[in-house]
């Protein structure tokens, strides 16, 4: 990508995606491309495949628009003269990254896993803190339930803590530093989920009063 090609592609996202509040903004883009290619680099990927598969994760997501096969992702990459080639491969990531069900997709090439690792990364530690609880709020949830949720818990008390944010993180963002598919994002996943470990005992120890 020639810096004009960059920064052209760049605000046309900041408008794709001016009027997003369901937690994919382009600032969330922005991080998500930043750590990618810094996640590219440590694990010697191509950067330019990382780079356009992490700016456009998101310009098909079924919460955002009602796209069929990918086609703002392609329109984009059209109108920069990406070569075929180049495209399918972005696509597949995107694909695989995207993908919703019970069981999560690891992509097969490396600069999939990258990107993924970096979009899962951001949905922990300080920032995906933040997107959780804005995410609530949102949704008028509450910050948390009467009990403390357990890792693993049974359906029925899930149930139970379904509603509130506190319970997401024993849901799902406290299990994301085990799906990271490349060392280097273990690393960056570790010190966040440490972080977000630390965040919830202050949590807990302020809502007992005993802070
Ligand atoms: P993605 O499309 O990246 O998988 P989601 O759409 O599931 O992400 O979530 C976007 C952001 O909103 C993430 O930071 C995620 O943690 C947060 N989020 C999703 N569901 C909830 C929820 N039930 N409670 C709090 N935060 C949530
Ligand atoms: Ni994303």
């Amino acid at each position: 990508m020639t810096k004009e090609v960059h920064d052209s592609l760049l605000s046309d996202l900041q408008e794709f995606f001016k009027d997003d509040y369901s937690g994919h903004d382009f600032n969330h883009t922005m991080r998500v491309y930043k750590l990618a290619n810094n996640i590219a680099i440590q694990e010697h990927a191509n950067l330019e495949i990382v780079s356009l598969a992490a700016l456009l994760h998101d310009v098909d997501d079924v919460k955002l628009t009602q796209s069929i096969n990918y086609q703002n992702a392609r329109l984009l990459m059209n109108k920069y003269g990406i070569d075929q080639a180049t495209q399918e491969e972005v696509i597949a990531i995107i694909q695989d990254v995207s993908f919703k069900g019970n069981q999560s997709k690891s992509p097969s090439t490396l600069e999939g896993k990258i990107v993924q690792d970096a979009d899962r990364l951001d949905a922990i530690g300080a920032i995906g803190i933040a997107r959780a609880f804005t995410f609530g709020g949102n949704h008028n949830r509450p910050l948390y339930n009467d009990e403390k949720p357990e890792r693993n818990m049974d359906e029925t008390s899930y149930r139970q803590h379904q509603s509130s944010t506190i319970n997401h993180f024993y849901e799902k963002l406290l299990l994301l530093k085990d799906m990271m598919n490349t060392e280097c994002a273990r690393v960056l996943a570790d010190q966040r989920h440490q972080f977000m470990v630390n965040y919830l005992e202050e949590f807990f120890d302020e809502i007992e009063g005993k802070k």
